[in-house]
């Protein structure tokens, strides 16, 4: 009988994609299947995020309750961006805990489950070439790792700390994976890395050159691909030839991710973002100038060390000017290992939340100012999840959720629709 795993998966996409990996070894290799009921389960795994403090910090007491749900004879793993940067401490604080794995050691999931007491949190370990199986998990979408690990060094952020120095995964694989998967029913594909755009600049076999534009040209090529997206791009490799790609190219999805952080100039140098505010500004006009219907999104952290009541005001000029279709917002969280966790913060924790308050009062005047315009165009919608027995939920090439009521089974068309009504975090639509 075939043993079963439970997977609980924290932060970003990559930790997703991490965990589709870690259930591709296991099922493959080792014959478990996935269960959703805990008590169940031969191996727990919880796949961490670290890139805030309150979810590591929730960590422990939720690894005690795990403990005392399990079945006695039940293993315990922890893997992901925390089991990276506090590694065997893991274990002395939770001697229950089997083993922990690093982020980008996933491969060594097979090894980790055999040994009491595995510990590897390596981040300079290269999995970049590792083949990891595909099993085809039920969906018109794949995630595809383009590079790991991140080679700026912000100095809020503990990511190049738990996922080490930026690699990019060789062009043939990358486009072997896409090809593989567009044979059975993907047609849209996530490219992932920490700063997708500075693919190609370091690989593992340094006789190896590549960049983002011609990896983008060279994937829109497999014909039956039909969308193609990426997370997250760098607002400071956002060069011309790369807008110019991203207008002119019709698998690329026209709705784009371009982490803001901050505003203000001076912000963004104590942040060491590499970028200044007009640099940012004037990179989403060219997106918008090039591509009227683009939708642009975002991350801003308020809060932060040396942001004072000027320099938030330039973060609010920029939502103002941008006016972004969705805002991931954040307080600064001071993290270890990080140069800002040293910095005497200027901001007392109540001004951070009202801060925040007002970023998010903003985005949702603009979302209610933005959203009724929709009423009456045309998108092109890929539907991929059936919510009631008539109603399909789909996203625009431009990143709306959309939904439909049909009497056809639709799912996997992609398919022009009349925008009808709005939500404000959805639109309702007729298919043409
Ligand atoms: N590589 C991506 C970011 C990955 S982390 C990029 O550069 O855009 C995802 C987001 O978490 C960041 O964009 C940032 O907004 C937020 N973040 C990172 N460290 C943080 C911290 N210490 N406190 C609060 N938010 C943080
Ligand atoms: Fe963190 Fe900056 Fe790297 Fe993004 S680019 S992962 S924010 S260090
Ligand atoms: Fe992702 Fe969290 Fe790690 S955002 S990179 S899982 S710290």
């Amino acid at each position: 009988m075939s043993k079963r795993l439970y997977i609980e998966t924290l932060g970003c996409a990559m930790n997703e994609k991490d965990s589709e990996n870690i259930i591709a070894e296991l099922t493959t290799k080792e014959h478990y299947e996935t269960t959703d009921n805990i008590k169940n389960a031969d191996l727990i795994i919880i796949n961490t995020c670290s890139v805030r403090e309150k979810p590591v910090s929730k960590l422990f007491s939720q690894l005690g309750v795990i403990n005392k749900q399990k079945k006695s004879t039940a293993q315990i793993g922890v893997c992901g961006c925390t089991a990276s940067h506090l590694g065997a401490d893991i274990i002395k604080a939770a001697p229950y805990v089997d083993f922990v794995l690093g982020a980008r050691n996933v491969s060594k999931i097979t090894k980790a489950i055999y040994q009491k007491g595995f510990v590897d949190t390596d981040i300079s370990y290269d999995e970049t070439t590792y083949m990891f199986d595909d099993i085809g998990a039920n969906s018109y979408k794949k995630k595809i790792n383009i590079s790991i690990g991140c080679d700026k060094s912000c100095t809020y952020c503990i990511v190049p700390n738990t996922r080490g120095t930026e690699i990019s995964i060789p062009k043939e694989l990358i486009l072997d994976e896409i090809s593989k998967a567009v044979d059975s029913k993907v047609v849209e594909v996530l490219l992932l890395g920490q700063n997708v755009n500075n693919y190609g600049k370091t690989f593992s076999n340094k006789l190896i050159k590549s960049s983002f534009v011609e990896l983008l040209r060279d994937i829109s090529k497999i014909p039956k691909l039909k969308r193609i997206r990426f997370a997250s791009p760098h607002p400071l490799h956002m060069d011309d030839e790369f807008i110019k790609e991203f207008a002119t190219n019709d698998k690329i999805c026209k709705n784009i991710h371009i982490p803001l952080q901050s505003g203000s100039t001076k912000v963004l140098k104590d942040m060491r973002r590499g970028y200044s505010k007009e640099w940012f500004v004037d990179r989403c006009a060219s997106i918008k100038k090039a591509v009227p219907h683009s939708r642009i999104s975002t991350d801003i952290i308020v809060g932060f060390p040396t942001e004072t009541q000027e320099d938030f005001a330039e973060t609010i000029d920029v939502i103002n000017r941008v006016k972004f279709d969705q805002i991931f917002n954040f307080k600064y969280s001071p993290r270890p290992n990080t140069v800002a966790k040293d910095m005497p913060s200027i901001v007392p924790d109540g001004v951070a939340s009202s801060r925040l308050e007002q970023v998010i009062a903003l985005h949702k005047a603009h979302l209610d100012e933005k959203m009724p315009q929709n009423v009456g165009k045309e998108l092109e919608v890929l539907f991929e999840q059936q919510k009631e027995k008539n109603i399909y939920v789909g996203f625009s090439d431009n990143g709306y959720q959309i939904q439909v009521k049909s009497d056809k089974n639709i799912l996997g068309n992609i398919s022009k629709v009349r925008i009808t009504n709005f939500h404000r975090t959805y639109l309702e639509a007729n298919i043409k």
